[in-house]
């Protein structure tokens, strides 16, 4: 994943505080390093590198180790989301009727990749599994709202709806 799409740190002396409370926390307890992760992620949205350092100094841990666990986890992010978070279901359903062909034109449209978010910080594509609604396949969803028996041609108008 190319990391082009990264805007610039800045979390708050208030997110900070609060993370060392959490390390604190969990420090010295055994597998303190995942619910450090998901706390972690609740107050900053992302798991971007200087949020990940921090952790690594707290627990005294590598930072590789850190950087390890965010990335093989799915609920972990490095990437902040953005105020429309687009979810394209790529679970068989959805998957057979071209869910995968409408992935690639929302991220050629955007210019992002999967888990990016576009830089004015309007848009990030995450890819789902099935979310339970397969009788509407092909299907997205941007927040809460859900589109279903998409084609590639009902891509421009969805997006459109929210550019505005
Ligand atoms: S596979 Fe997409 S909703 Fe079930």
């Amino acid at each position: 994943m190319s990391a082009k799409n990264v805007p610039a740190f800045n979390g708050t002396k208030e997110q900070e505080a609060k993370l060392m409370e959490i390390i604190n926390k969990h420090k010295g307890t055994n597998g303190a390093l995942i619910p450090v992760l998901h706390e972690a992620q609740e107050v900053y949205g992302y798991l971007p590198i200087e949020v990940q350092t921090m952790i690594a100094e707290g627990l005294d841990v590598s930072l590789a180790e850190v950087y390890g666990v965010v990335t093989f986890y799915a609920q972990f992010s490095l990437y902040p989301k953005g105020q429309y978070r687009i979810a394209v279901c790529l679970g068989t359903a959805c998957y057979v009727k071209g869910s995968g062909d409408i992935l690639d034109k929302i991220k050629e449209r955007l210019g992002i990749e999967v888990g990016e978010c576009t830089p004015d910080g309007k848009f990030s594509i995450d890819a789902t599994r099935c979310i339970g609604a397969c009788g509407l396949a092909p299907v997205l969803t941007v927040n809460d709202e859900v589109y279903g028996r998409l084609t590639v041609d009902d891509v421009d108008g969805i997006l459109d709806k929210y550019m505005n």
